[in-house]
């Protein structure tokens, strides 16, 4: 579970403050959307949430620990067992394969590449990218990435998933697809998505209106 208490963020001293003193409990079991006009801070929510960015107040409470205190070294083994993280431009390494970046995060948990090859497969196949796995990220489509991205977000089985507006560059059917994989994993999760889509608003839990 994830919880953030008495939330705020600058990005430096001289710029607004976001959040004014956010509290709230992001529910295994749901499917949550950020909402917010642009520039309200979903992305630097899910930032802050995944530990990517400290608060400059309050705190975010994961599995019962503050991580206030927490070392980078902790918040890093924190993040890569208990986060999936999907940006909102995919990001993927345009040096690697697909299907290597989709395995990626199983081989800093500690599994093989022998134990991640199936589950990738699977993921990749149910989000309709599997015939593309051996082409890099520049050779293929901005929703076809950001696909893929969900992907390797979702190969550790995250306690906690951030998703930066996952279904920004995708027709509908895909979207759908996207969804339905949100909500499957959201049965072992905390599914946190960034979204102005209202096609994703229908199909979620919770709306947190920033
Ligand atoms: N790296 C940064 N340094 C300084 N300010 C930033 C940085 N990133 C974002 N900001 C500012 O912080 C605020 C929140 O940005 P953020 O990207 O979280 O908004 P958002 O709600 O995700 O917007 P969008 O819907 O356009 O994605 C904005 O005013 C933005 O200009
Ligand atoms: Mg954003």
């Amino acid at each position: 579970m994830i919880r953030v208490a008495d939330l705020a963020f600058r990005y430096r001293p001289d710029s607004d403050e976001l959040f004014n003193g956010l509290t709230y409990t992001f529910q295994p079991g749901l499917l949550t959307a950020v909402t917010g006009a642009s520039g309200r801070g979903k992305s630097t929510l899910l930032y802050v949430l995944g530990l990517m960015l400290s608060p400059s107040g309050g705190t975010v409470i994961v599995d019962g620990v503050d991580t206030r205190g927490l070392s980078d070294a902790h918040k890093s083994d924190l993040r890569a067992r208990r986060i999936g993280f999907v940006f909102q431009d995919s990001a993927l390494d345009p040096t690697r394969t697909l299907l290597e970046s989709v395995i990626e995060p199983a081989l800093y948990a500690g599994r093989t590449r022998r134990d991640a090859i199936s589950p990738a497969r699977v993921l990749l196949n149910r989000m309709g990218v599997e015939h593309r796995i051996d082409q890099r990220p520049g050779q293929i489509s901005g929703g076809q990435a950001q696909r893929v991205a969900l992907c390797r977000a979702l190969i550790n089985e995250p306690a906690m998933l951030l998703a930066d507006e996952p279904t920004g560059n995708l027709d509908r059917v895909s979207a759908e697809g996207v969804i339905s994989v949100l909500r499957e994993a959201s049965r072992n999760a905390s599914v946190i998505i960034a979204t102005h889509d209202p096609f994703v608003l229908e199909h979620v839990d919770e709306v947190l209106a920033l």
